[in-house]
């Protein structure tokens, strides 16, 4: 933590008074703290204490009341290595999800380029609805890091979970993702994410579900382990957050060709988990295609490129070409076949039987199986853990 730069931003709950402990952790460990507060976090703790304890202003307004001077979120956001939200009430957590902007720690929040964390705090039933739940799901699709609250007694007399995380185990939290071996450092990764959309006409197309979150929690992980990340990605409603993830958007099978092909002249590494349309429409209709009075309707299909395979006949020495297979039935045989076929250093399996994993999830459950015949099997994770998994293995092939 030394030398970093931690924005701490407090909502207005009782776990604000765990924000003197938690400052005075990332003071001990080198770190320069600065605090935001909402203006009702100033009635669970003083900004007298926050101040002394970070040794810098506690800012609240948008202006500062006796000099009229503009308390810049655009500037805070960049200053800060981490943006970290203690305690965050489902208030702002429901703010944040939704862009509102109406204090200065929401302001900061959407100005900030860096990595942010929320440690939410509530009560039980108020952490399970699921709106909160909801919502919580929308800032992790954002790439925000959500550090879990624990269980234990609440301020509401009640028992479950809710507690704010221990500041020890935020601090830690952070200090883990800073420290992430920098073990991509130079590397140039090229990633497919997303689905394709292929055009019907100009209001339909032929696509799938998608989301994208597997690919970018991929490009997040190889950007926190130093890579220069190129993600092409078709329609997704997920952001990159990492200043080192390049996105290039593309919407068609073709167009995630065309990028790939010239990407891969770069790419030391190539992670293909993109859903790509196998076939398109023969033809685009140049008007919205009217529906008949009678009778059916047929498009034609044509084949598109097979990405992966295309790059695997091109594929240098030394370069690693990762797919993906996503399969209903005879999982092994498919994806062992698809490794091979697309010439894969290893091939990533997620199966739509096992609940949780593949499209749209938060999670996933893979199996990995190598071009030398060796398997690996994982259990259900969150997808940044999953990307973690991939991504160590990638860094063992090119130890070996
Ligand atoms: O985006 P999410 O909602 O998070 O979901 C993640 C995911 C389920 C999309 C992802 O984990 C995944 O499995 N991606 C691959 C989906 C797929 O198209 O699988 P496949 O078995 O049909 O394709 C095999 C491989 O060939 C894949 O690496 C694919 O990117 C590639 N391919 C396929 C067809 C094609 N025309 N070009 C390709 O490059």
């Amino acid at each position: 933590m030394n030398g970093k730069n931690i924005l701490l931003g407090v909502t207005g709950g009782i776990a604000a008074y765990k924000c003197a402990p938690l400052i005075r952790e990332f003071v001990k460990r080198g770190a320069e703290v600065k605090v935001v507060m909402t203006p009702l976090a100033k009635q669970f703790i003083t900004p007298l204490t926050l101040a002394t304890l970070s040794k810098n202003p506690i800012l609240v307004d948008f202006f500062n009341p006796e000099n009229g001077e503009w308390n810049s979120h655009v500037s805070l956001g960049m200053w800060a290595d981490a943006y970290l939200i203690a305690p965050a009430t489902a208030n702002s957590i429901g703010k944040m999800a939704n862009g509102v902007a109406d204090n200065l720690l929401l302001t900061s929040y959407l100005s900030a380029k860096c990595p942010v964390f929320l440690a939410p705090a509530m009560d039980l039933d108020m952490y399970k609805h699921p709106a909160v739940q909801k919502n919580l799901e929308t800032l992790r699709s954002f790439g925000n890091h959500i550090i879990e609250p624990g269980t234990g007694f609440l301020a509401s007399g009640l028992e479950g979970k809710g507690r704010m995380a221990e500041p020890a185990d935020i601090v830690k939290a952070i200090e883990e993702f800073f420290s992430a071996e920098q073990d991509l450092k130079g590397r140039r990764v090229m990633i497919t994410a997303g689905p394709t959309h292929e055009k019907i006409d100009p209001v339909r197309f032929i696509g799938n579900y998608s989301s994208g979150k597997m690919g970018y929690a991929l490009a997040e992980e190889c950007a926190r382990r130093g890579a220069m990340v190129r993600l092409i990605s078709g329609p997704v409603s997920v952001k990159a957050q990492h200043s080192s993830i390049e996105v290039i958007s593309v919407e068609s099978a073709q167009q995630m060709y065309d990028a790939a092909m010239e990407e891969t002249k770069t790419a030391d590494i190539q992670i293909l988990c993109a859903a790509v349309a196998d076939y398109r429409p023969e033809s685009m209709a140049d008007e919205k295609i009217k529906r008949e009075k009678t009778g059916e309707m047929t498009i034609r299909l044509v084949p598109n490129p097979d990405i992966a395979a295309s790059l695997g006949k091109v594929k240098r020495e030394g370069q690693i070409s990762v797919g993906f297979a996503l399969e209903t039935n005879d999982e092994e045989t498919n994806a062992r076949g698809k490794c091979e076929r697309k010439n894969l250093d290893f091939i990533v399996m997620n199966s739509l039987k096992d609940e949780g994993a593949g499209f749209r999830h938060d999670t996933n459950k893979i199996t990995i199986f190598d071009a030398d015949g060796s398997k690996i099997e994982y259990g259900l994770k969150q997808k940044i853990e999953v990307a973690k998994d991939i991504v160590d293995h990638i860094v063992s092939i090119i130890k070996k």
